[in-house]
């Protein structure tokens, strides 16, 4: 495609298809991609790690005062050459996909310092455009000015149903009413907490991807980035 590059902001609920999309569209584009949920995640790991949590909460002046021992950014893996997050310099993909990361991170999303330390970050990487970066603010907060923004989403159960097929390809005791509470529990959190809740940015483009394979839902978008290209 063309040479102009923009930035790509792609919003929704957990388990929408954001992270398959975003991937398809940055290899696609040669752009890079930036899953910003790994971010947080990396950060509640770091928490219960240096036991941060207490009876699942989280004390959130102690994590404040750690915040400057947390440094997060992206690497290509030598072993899969993917641009993955890496924890104060260690790879953390697949650890941060456990349940207990999953269970923890939207309490971790919602502390102030967290997001400003973490939104800088983003805003530093994208500072260029030829970005695809997935996330829950990244169309409100992180590039407001994004050239297209996509807001995803999905039906309920099929968002169930494919968490389940991720997750249970490393944990054969998943079961589907677990994953069914922890995403509700996460839509709760993300769409009401105080700091830059998940919301459709008022130029977000609402894309219902629950009746499209993927190679549908990419056409799609790589329709509306045609557009945009062409403006
Ligand atoms: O996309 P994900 O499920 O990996 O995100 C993990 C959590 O991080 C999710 O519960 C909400 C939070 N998050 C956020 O608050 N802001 C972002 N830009 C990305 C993720």
């Amino acid at each position: 495609m063309q040479s102009k590059k923009i930035t790509i902001a792609i919003d929704g609920y957990s388990s929408c298809g954001k992270s398959t999309l975003a991937k398809a569209l940055a290899k696609e584009l040669d752009y890079i991609f930036i899953d910003t949920g790994s971010m947080y995640r990396s950060v509640a790991l770091y928490c219960l790690r240096n036991n941060l949590v207490h009876n699942n909460e989280i004390v959130v002046s102690e994590i404040i005062n750690e915040l400057p021992k947390i440094e997060i950014h992206f690497e290509k893996n030598p072993l899969n050459g993917k641009l993955e997050v890496q924890l104060n310099n260690e790879f953390v993909e697949p650890l941060i996909r456990s349940l207990e990361v999953s269970q923890l991170v939207s309490k971790v999303a919602a502390i102030k310092e967290v997001r400003a330390k973490l939104v800088e970050e983003q805003q530093k990487m994208g500072s260029k455009g030829g970005v695809v970066m997935d996330g829950r603010d990244i169309g409100s907060v992180v590039f407001p000015n994004a050239e297209l923004k996509l807001f995803v989403t999905a039906s309920p159960e099929i968002r169930i149903e494919r968490r389940f097929l991720e997750l249970s390809q490393t944990d054969k005791s998943i079961n589907k009413e677990e994953i069914r509470k922890n995403l509700e529990e996460r839509d709760y959190l993300d769409s009401t907490r105080a700091e830059s809740p998940l919301i459709q940015a008022d130029d977000a483009i609402l894309l219902d991807n629950s009746n499209y394979t993927q190679e549908k839902q990419l056409e799609v978008a790589l329709n509306y980035v045609k557009s945009k290209l062409q403006k």
